[in-house]
């Protein structure tokens, strides 16, 4: 593992390190730095010290594997985004950005608004300056990190911050070096653990995405590393090089939007088959005490609380408020009180269910009349639909799998059910999902089809 905080700058205590670098003697003799650590010299250690405050920058508390502070931080404004997550407001960049210009930089405005400072200033400040910054009552950090973390982190402040308009255009985002078809070090060093086009890790966004949102945040992660993993510090290579790699990664695809949609129907349907785990031993806290549900159910489905009709169930509301919404927004509710979802969901499953949410949830009552619970379509306009499509796999008669009930029974007795599978798919199974392929009139046509086969076994 690449862990350069164990042989970062100093050893002794931070007071003494404090002093010589006061002392302005950091930069001067570069024995006094290599009788600090075996065989290293000063400006190895120097670059390793400041990738390590980088990640610190990003977050302390993982990178140093430290307990989450419980509250809020004093300087963090009491209206502002994160003021509901204690930890995140003790991030450095959470107030000071990415791009290092607080309220003057991409935290101008938006959500994550916060009207502090950023550290630019501090560029080439003196080291023991920004420790006592760190340190003093406003940002109370002399409790929480340990002096080497502190020098670090200082370092990084003094010497680590990229002057990020230099290098990536404000407006457009885009990195200013040439756009690259390939990248020898992205191919190389990203691909072990991203994949070759940037996806394969679901428990964040697809490099692209990163890239071309928040350039700042993958400038700053390429040159320090993701904090308490193993990702490497680039900061080694030259900025140029490192700019051709950001070019790269921003040419790189995102998920596939109608995939990310239907899969996130089949998470809303059931989630621990989808991803194949068990769902908690005790009901979901906000369930309703004293309703049945189903044999096989279980209290922690979407579905249960919010309905095959996406209007509602055991007296819970339902999700059509958020059609249209931006994913952003649903995942903030997934994570709520009432959800905790991240609890048992990655980050690729989040965005899978808001993308369903926001884009794959229909007005049944256009498909399905709500009274007499039949399809509003004709079961003789398509007959070959149903026949090339659904027959391979559930006969002619909709009997042919034998581990569910006949498709014409089910379609009868819960058309809602049918009708967002077969927009949907079945989840952790291989039936394809049939929403995009189908226009809304066919749809209706096969339901309408399904509700006039056999419904016993
Ligand atoms: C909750 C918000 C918040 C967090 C978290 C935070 N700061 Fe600050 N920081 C501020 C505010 C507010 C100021 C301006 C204080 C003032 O003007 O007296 C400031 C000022 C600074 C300055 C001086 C900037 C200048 O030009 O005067 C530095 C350097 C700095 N912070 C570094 C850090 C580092 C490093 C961390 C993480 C270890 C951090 N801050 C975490 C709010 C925060
Ligand atoms: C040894 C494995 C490894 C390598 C190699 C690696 N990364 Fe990472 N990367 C990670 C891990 C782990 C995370 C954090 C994942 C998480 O938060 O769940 C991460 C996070 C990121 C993020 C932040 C995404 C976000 O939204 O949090 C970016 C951007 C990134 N990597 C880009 C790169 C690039 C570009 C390269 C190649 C220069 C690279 N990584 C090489 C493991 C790696
Ligand atoms: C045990 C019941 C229960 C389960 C299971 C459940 N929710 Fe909820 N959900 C609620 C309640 C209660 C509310 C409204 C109160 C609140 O927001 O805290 C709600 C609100 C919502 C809202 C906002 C609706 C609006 O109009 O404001 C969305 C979106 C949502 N849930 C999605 C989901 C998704 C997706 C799942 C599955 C991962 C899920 N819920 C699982 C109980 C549940
Ligand atoms: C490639 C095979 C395949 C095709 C094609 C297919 N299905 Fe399925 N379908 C399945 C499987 C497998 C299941 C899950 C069976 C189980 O629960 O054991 C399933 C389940 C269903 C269910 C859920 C029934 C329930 O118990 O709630 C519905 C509804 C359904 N299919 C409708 C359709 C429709 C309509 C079509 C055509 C538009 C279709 N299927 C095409 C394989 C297929």
């Amino acid at each position: 593992m690449f862990n350069s905080r164990t042989v970062s700058v100093a050893s002794g205590g931070l007071l003494a390190a404090a002093a010589l670098l006061i002392a302005g003697a950091y930069f001067a003799e570069p024995a006094t730095a290599k009788s600090m650590t075996s065989g290293e010299t000063h400006e190895d250690n120097l670059v390793a010290s400041v990738a390590a405050g980088g990640r610190l920058y990003d977050d302390w508390a993982r990178e140093t594997a430290a307990r989450k502070p419980r509250k809020v931080h004093p300087l963090y404004p009491e209206e502002g985004l994160y003021a509901d997550q204690p930890w995140q407001t003790w991030r450095c960049v959470t107030c000071h950005g990415w791009d290092y210009k607080g309220s003057e930089g991409m935290y101008h405005t938006g959500p994550k608004y916060t009207g502090i400072k950023g550290i630019a200033g501090k560029r080439g400040a003196e080291i023991g300056e920004v420790i006592e910054i760190l340190t003093d009552g406003k940002h109370g950090y002399g409790d929480m990190m340990d002096d080497q973390d502190l020098l670090d982190v200082a370092s990084f402040v003094v010497n680590g911050q990229t002057d990020v308009d230099q290098v990536i255009d404000p407006v457009t985002r885009r990195a200013k070096a040439k756009p690259a078809a390939s990248s020898v070090y992205f191919s190389t060093i990203c691909v072990s653990c991203h994949g070759a086009d940037g996806r394969m890790m679901d428990t964040i966004p697809p490099v692209g995405d990163v890239a071309r949102t928040d350039p700042w945040q993958s400038l700053h992660k390429m040159l320090n590393g993701h904090p308490g993993d193993d990702m490497p510090a680039l900061r080694a290579f030259s900025l140029p090089t490192i700019l051709s790699v950001l070019a790269y990664t921003q040419t790189l695809p995102s998920h596939d939007r109608l995939a990310s949609i239907s899969r996130g129907g089949k998470l809303y349907d059931d989630w621990a088959k989808e991803i194949d785990r068990r769902f908690p031993e005790d009901p979901h806290p906000s369930f309703p005490t004293g309703v049945e549900i189903a044999v096989g159910s279980n209290t922690w489905r979407c579905v249960e609380c919010h309905g095959w009709d996406y209007k509602g169930n055991n007296g819970i509301r339902g999700i059509r408020n958020l059609a249209g919404a931006h994913p952003l927004a649903i995942e903030k509710i997934l994570t709520d009180e009432t959800h905790r979802m991240d609890d048992f969901l990655k980050h690729k499953d989040m965005t899978d269910l808001a993308n369903f949410i926001s884009q794959g949830q229909v007005e049944v009552n256009e498909f399905i009349d709500p009274t007499s619970k039949k399809a509003k379509g004709n079961k003789d306009t398509s007959p070959e639909y149903f026949l090339t499509l659904c027959a391979t796999c559930h006969g002619e008669d909709g009997r042919a799998i034998r581990t569910m009930p006949p498709l014409g029974r089910v379609a009868d007795n819960s058309p809602w059910k049918v009708l967002h599978r077969m927009f949907h798919g079945h989840p952790g199974d291989y039936m394809p999902a049939w929403q995009a392929s189908m226009p809304p009139t066919i749809a209706k046509d096969v339901l309408a089809k399904l509700q006039t086969l056999p419904v016993k076994k």
